[in-house]
């Protein structure tokens, strides 16, 4: 082992004891100590769940990246594995950043983007690695790396953005979809390989992706292809919410995506990145995504807690009518206790539903909102200080807000420009159906079949965690159920 896997298994073991987890959720995975950002390798091998994901050990901040790890039979519990790799080669001497994995006669492939200085104090120069592992625990990085350098890369791409590649199994052989940015504007391009190790360059996969994409996924779905990608642009994003994570349905061939749909926001809360996504056993398509975005700072690392990281629930996906549905994997349900039920009941001023208090909670409500203008529910709520979901009669809309929620997550604890975002819902039947998923430090959201999915961070100071309802007019509660889960 390298002495930079050892110090970073050593950091992990001995670090874990000390972290403050007043702000660790329960059912979300939150990575054990220090930092993370991107889910990565999210794979099946040998029938076990895995997924990997952009870890800094040694402090709560980003910094030169290696690869954590969890495994997990169900995608709610998630077991800790060792460290999967270090920056330890020449190769990915500055970092080993995201990547996806892929099974293939008994082995796991761990496919990423190795980072070097192109020389002293030079510019960081980013190409595509893979390592092996035949236990799906321990990793070894192959010495042909990397495998797509650099050279490979047609002249207008820049060799400092390209990286994240998408590794996929094509008859015969293999495709990789990497982001990069191209002289007029980011794009996904491909390469094919029949062996893993000798690729060529291949063509454009989707074109005009802003200043550049980061950590494309794709899959087939109902019948669908469907591109997911994160878009950096320079110029000012829209309110209400900045497609910053995107997908697209169309159709693909071979390494061509084609498509008249628009680019459409996969979640609309404040804090999602970098979703990748696994067939599971029985052909569900499963997502994961991370809690946060690049704009913002996690509370727990300015308090000082020694960790800093929360992805989302495991989502299942459908399309329909060309349009992302997304819900929380069903065996979530194995881990609801105690379901309470709420009576059926008019309400207009502010009204506590102790069936919905708690940190770690799911709620299912049916509202019939004809007589509101506008619903609020308030979440985890203590005194004055609360996370606001309303619903906006006037603009159809449903608005997450967090600025009277305790710590802001911002880097000196000033507030937050954008405190909130807002996501467009469709009402049917006057009803507006909700699921909510209430995690210590996180809310994720989904209204009425999936088609709209939030999640947000909060980091409340007060300890009730209750829950209330009022409206502007009256708001009906048709049915409403709260769980403890486990
Ligand atoms: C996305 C990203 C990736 C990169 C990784 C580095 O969040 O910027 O493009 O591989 O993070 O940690």
């Amino acid at each position: 082992m390298s002495e930079k896997m050892s110090n970073a298994q050593q950091a992990l073991d001995k670090r874990r004891g000390q972290m403050n987890n007043r702000y660790r959720p329960g059912f979300h995975p939150s990575v054990p100590v220090g930092w993370m950002n991107d889910p990565n390798g999210f794979s099946m091998f040998k029938g076990k769940i895995h997924l990997f994901y952009q870890f800094f050990p040694y402090d709560s901040v980003w910094g030169s990246m290696h690869w954590g790890h969890w495994t997990s039979e169900d995608f709610t519990h998630w077991s800790d594995e060792p460290v999967a790799m270090a920056p330890d080669k020449e190769f990915d001497s500055e970092g080993c950043y995201s990547g996806t994995a892929i099974e293939v006669g008994r082995k796991l492939y761990l496919v990423y983007t190795g980072v070097r200085t192109e020389g002293p104090g030079g510019r960081r120069l980013q190409q595509q690695c893979i390592a092996e592992s035949a236990d799906g625990s321990h990793f070894t990085k192959w010495c042909d790396n990397p495998v797509i350098g650099y050279d490979k890369l047609p002249t207008d791409y820049s060799p400092y953005h390209f990286r994240d590649p998408k590794i996929l199994q094509i008859p015969g052989g293999y495709r990789v979809i990497t982001a990069v940015k191209g002289q007029k504007c980011g794009q996904l391009i491909t390469f094919v390989s029949k062996d893993l190790h000798y690729w060529s360059y291949e063509g454009v996969f989707v074109n005009d992706l802003g200043e550049m994409p980061e950590c494309p996924d794709f899959f087939h779905l109902d019948g669908h292809a469907v591109v997911i990608t994160c878009i950096i642009r320079s110029d000012p994003l829209p309110f209400p919410n900045n497609y910053l994570v995107c997908y697209q349905v169309g159709t693909a061939v071979d390494g061509h995506f084609f498509s008249n749909n628009p680019r459409r926001t996969v979640d609309w809360g404040l804090d999602f990145y970098a979703p990748q996504t696994i067939e599971a056993a029985d052909g569900r398509r499963i997502l994961i995504g991370w809690a946060l975005s690049w704009s913002h700072v996690q509370a727990t690392h300015r308090l000082g807690h020694g960790w800093a990281g929360i992805m989302t629930m495991a989502r299942e996906c459908v399309i329909k009518e060309e349009t992302l549905y997304q819900q929380p994997v069903r065996e979530m349900a194995a881990r609801r206790t105690e379901a309470q039920n709420l009576p059926q009941r008019l309400i207009q001023k502010e009204t506590s539903l102790p069936e919905c208090a708690g940190k770690k909670k799911e709620l299912d409500l049916l509202l019939d909102v004809e007589h509101a203008n506008s619903v609020t529910l308030q979440l985890m709520k203590t005194g004055n200080e609360s996370l606001e979901l309303t619903w906006l009669r006037e603009s159809n809309r449903l608005r997450l807000d967090r600025r009277n929620c305790g710590y802001p997550l911002t880097d000196d604890g000033s507030p937050e420009k954008m405190p909130y975002s807002e996501a467009p819902v469709t009402i049917k039947d006057n009803r507006l159906h909700l699921r909510i998923f209430v995690d210590v430090a996180i809310v994720e959201v989904f209204v009425g079949d999936g088609e709209v999915a939030m999640s947000t961070l909060a980091y409340p100071k007060g300890d009730s965690y209750d829950v209330s309802l009022r409206a502007d007019g009256f708001v009906q509660i048709i049915s409403g159920i709260g769980w403890e889960i486990l």
